[in-house]
């Protein structure tokens, strides 16, 4: 299809992030060597992941298939000691490759499985969540989970390609898109303001997987994520402006046991960042009100429990984003101009969280 538009993540091996509808037959030109490609998908997206194994054996490729678990039940270390069996049992070698179609917690896996066979084989994602298009397959982070905690076990290994099919959004439930959109509009608020401005004049559009609005908003979204971890692909210092909204996000997903969408999660944090940073004098009250408008727009939560902020704290200094012992959290000096504060006044943190706590 020829709208398809392309944002290179750049680095030490830049790769394609395709944004378009019906680009799954690119997948093959994404391959490289691979005579064996290992699909990696959850039962629930048995049909497209039947197109894109139709795409990748029309380039002369075999495909094992590997059925996962739905979600992040898929992030576990019995199913990636699976499907490693399956990889040995095939003798997937050093220059086949994996696909990992799904959400973010799919490609998450996906993509360690790939960190992780013979010390690293290429990995293709292909999102199918608004979140994992413009967040978790873009940028080279790759997890699972332990019993103790999320995200524990991980790899830096960016993809050599990732297809964005808004196609594939068609069945993704209207809660799904909107956490999605969270992040869509982390990206406005930290750098690009006129996704705020499209998604204020058309909300309704914006959450539409079929609508045009929604390639524009996932471009956009993935330019800001690209512009950021090309320049710093392990976390040491510019990428932590992706961070907002991220210290009080992660403690309310913990407190709420990850009952908790982490889009819904993020916009409350969002919302907390916004007036942390009102707070402390260095944002203006108009941009900091447009944080719980534009994110009411769309459908996602904007205050928390009032009597959770000791939970939260503690919640927040165990947190693994924490640095040496000071607290830390993305603000804003304005609108896209994001700032790092750390170790805030208490009593700060706590007038923040009154105007957030319901
Ligand atoms: N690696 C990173 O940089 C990074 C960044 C952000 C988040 N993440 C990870 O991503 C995960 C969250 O991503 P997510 O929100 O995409 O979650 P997810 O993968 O759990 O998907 C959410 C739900 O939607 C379903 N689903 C997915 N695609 C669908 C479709 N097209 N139609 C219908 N249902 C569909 C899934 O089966 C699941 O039940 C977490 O594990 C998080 O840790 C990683």
């Amino acid at each position: 299809v020829s709208d398809a538009t392309r944002v290179t993540v750049g680095g030490a091996a830049p790769y394609d992030v395709v944004v378009g509808r019906g680009v799954l037959h690119e997948v093959g030109g994404l391959l490289g060597d691979a005579m064996q490609v290992a699909l990696v998908h959850p039962v629930r997206l048995a049909a497209a992941a039947a197109t894109l194994r139709a795409s990748i054996e029309a380039g002369g490729r075999r495909v094992l298939a590997i059925e996962v678990p739905d979600g992040e039940a898929a992030k576990s270390t019995e199913i990636l000691a699976d499907a490693w069996s399956r990889l040995a049992a095939a003798r997937v070698g050093r220059t086949d490759a994996v696909v990992g179609l799904g959400g973010g917690a799919t490609t998450d896996l996906a993509g360690f499985l790939a960190a992780t066979w013979l010390r690293g084989i290429r990995v293709v994602h292909v999102p199918t969540t608004v979140l994992g298009m413009v967040d978790a397959a873009v940028g080279g982070k790759t997890a699972i989970d332990l019993p103790e905690g999320k995200n524990l076990v991980g790899a830096f290994h960016p993809p050599a390609g990732v297809l964005c099919d808004l196609d594939l959004l068609a069945g993704l439930p209207a809660a799904e898109i909107a956490s999605g959109l969270a992040e869509v509009v982390k990206a406005g608020f930290i750098a690009d303001p006129e996704i705020l401005r499209l998604v204020e004049a058309d909300p309704t559009g914006a959450a539409d997987a079929a609508g045009e609005l929604m390639a524009e908003l996932v471009r956009r979204a993935v330019q800001v994520k690209a512009d950021v971890v090309a320049g710093d692909l392990r976390d040491a210092g510019p990428r932590e402006v992706l961070n907002y909204g991220h210290t009080l996000g992660h403690a309310i997903e913990q407190v709420e046991g990850y009952r908790w969408r982490h889009g819904d999660a993020i916009s409350v944090g969002m919302v907390f960042a916004a007036a942390l940073s009102r707070t402390a004098g260095r944002l203006d009250d108009e941009t900091a009100d447009r944080h719980r408008r534009v994110l009411e727009l769309i459908g996602l939560p904007t205050r928390y429990r009032g009597d959770r902020w000791d939970a939260l704290l503690s919640a927040m200094a165990v947190d693994k984003k924490v640095r040496g012992s000071m607290l830390r959290f993305v603000v804003l000096d304005a609108l896209a101009r994001p700032a790092v504060l750390a170790g805030p006044e208490p009593a700060l943190l706590e007038a923040a969280y009154a105007e957030v706590s319901a």
